[in-house]
């Protein structure tokens, strides 16, 4: 039969709530992707036959022939869109991420020798410097899925009911090959000695440190946070690769401008050097938002109006912002210490 044809079917199986004719079906779907030597596919497919088990065991109930599969309602799912050659990046953390890719990769051979690839990742580091970036080129490179946790899907104050929804979350997730990325990772896998625990935290703690060590290799977590002082130490001993994304210097900066400004096509009037000086932003999201700013009064000046001109109105604003900004700092600081 044809591939079509044999999504169709499986289409129609699982509508009618056929499990046995779903299996089969998949079966030579999965038969068809190896004769092709499709061999990820192949094995991806396998790999979700061999689970439904555990998800009649938690977290799912059968309605109107489909499987509802509760572990979804905490996660978002999207395609990965960002390359990571689009990130500036230390040449250590590259180095690191590239490695890991391999390994990743090249799963089968390490399997092939007893050895797991790692597929555990920490990232650290202030805001807007691209932890939620290298998850998604992660997930990008290695052509897979991206899971976001929705923790305000996950998170409840009903006792008990977060360790359970964290369960299945992870009971869905391991159904397939994906990236499963847990933001701002600190609202989860605090550091379990806080005087202000409750016995809620450590059960939520105690239960995701369990899903770790459980979670297949082919299942690659990435958690990120601003706050690593807050994460548990078993937690943090559970990442087999940790990468610190800080904030970027003089030099990364100046090659973010260069590359940026060699995009306008146009004369900026300033190097890269000398504009990243003046704008001097702190992280490469503001440096981002600075841009972005640039573009639209470019393409709104619609030629009218040169880029050297709206640079040059933009560093003007820039440098009446920064004014206020100092004169408030030294001139209008509230007298009442609790402001200082
Ligand atoms: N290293 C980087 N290289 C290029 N762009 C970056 C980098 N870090 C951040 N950005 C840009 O800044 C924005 C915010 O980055 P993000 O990944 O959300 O940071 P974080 O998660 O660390 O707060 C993104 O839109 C991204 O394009
Ligand atoms: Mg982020």
């Amino acid at each position: 039969m044809a591939q079509s044809d044999l999504i169709v079917e499986l289409v129609k199986a699982s509508v009618s709530g056929d499990q046995e004719s779903a299996r089969v079906t998949a079966e030579a779907i999965a038969a068809n992707e190896r004769a092709k030597k499709h061999t990820i596919v192949a094995d991806r497919i396998t790999r979700a036959l061999a689970t439904p088990q555990k998800n009649s065991r938690v977290g799912s109930h059968r309605s109107g022939g489909f499987r509802v599969q509760e572990g979804t309602s905490g996660i978002q799912r999207r395609n990965p869109e960002r390359p990571m050659s689009s990130l500036f990046l230390d040449k250590h953390i590259r180095t690191a991420c590239q490695e890991f890719l391999e390994e990743q990769d090249r799963a089968d051979v390490l399997r092939a020798h007893g050895i797991e690839p790692r597929h555990r990742i920490l990232l650290v580091g202030p805001p807007g410097n691209g932890k939620t970036s290298l998850a998604e080129s992660i997930a990008f490179e290695l052509a897979l899925p991206l899971f976001t946790v929705r923790y305000d899907a996950v998170v409840t104050s009903y006792l008990g009911e977060t360790a359970q929804r964290l369960r299945r979350l992870f009971d869905f997730v391991r159904t397939e090959p994906c990236v499963l990325f847990f933001d701002e990772f600190d609202a989860i896998g605090k550091e379990r000695g806080d005087l202000h625990e409750t016995g809620e935290i450590k059960r939520v703690v105690t239960t995701l440190l369990l899903q770790l060590d459980d979670l297949p290799s082919y299942c690659v977590l990435v958690a990120a946070t601003n706050h690593p002082e807050l994460l548990d130490r078993a937690t943090w001993r559970r990442f087999e690769i940790k990468l610190e994304l800080r904030h970027p210097d003089d030099n990364q900066m100046t090659e973010y401008f260069a590359h940026r400004l060699r995009e306008f096509n146009d004369k900026s009037g300033y190097t890269a050097k000398r504009l990243q000086s003046v704008i001097s932003p702190k992280s490469f999201s503001e440096a981002e938002d600075f841009f972005l700013d640039l573009h639209r009064r470019y393409v709104l000046a619609q030629g009218n109006v040169t880029f050297r001109t709206i640079v040059k109105e933009r560093v003007k604003a820039k440098s009446i912002q920064t004014d206020q900004q100092e004169g408030y700092n030294t001139n209008d600081r509230p007298s009442d210490p609790a402001f200082s």
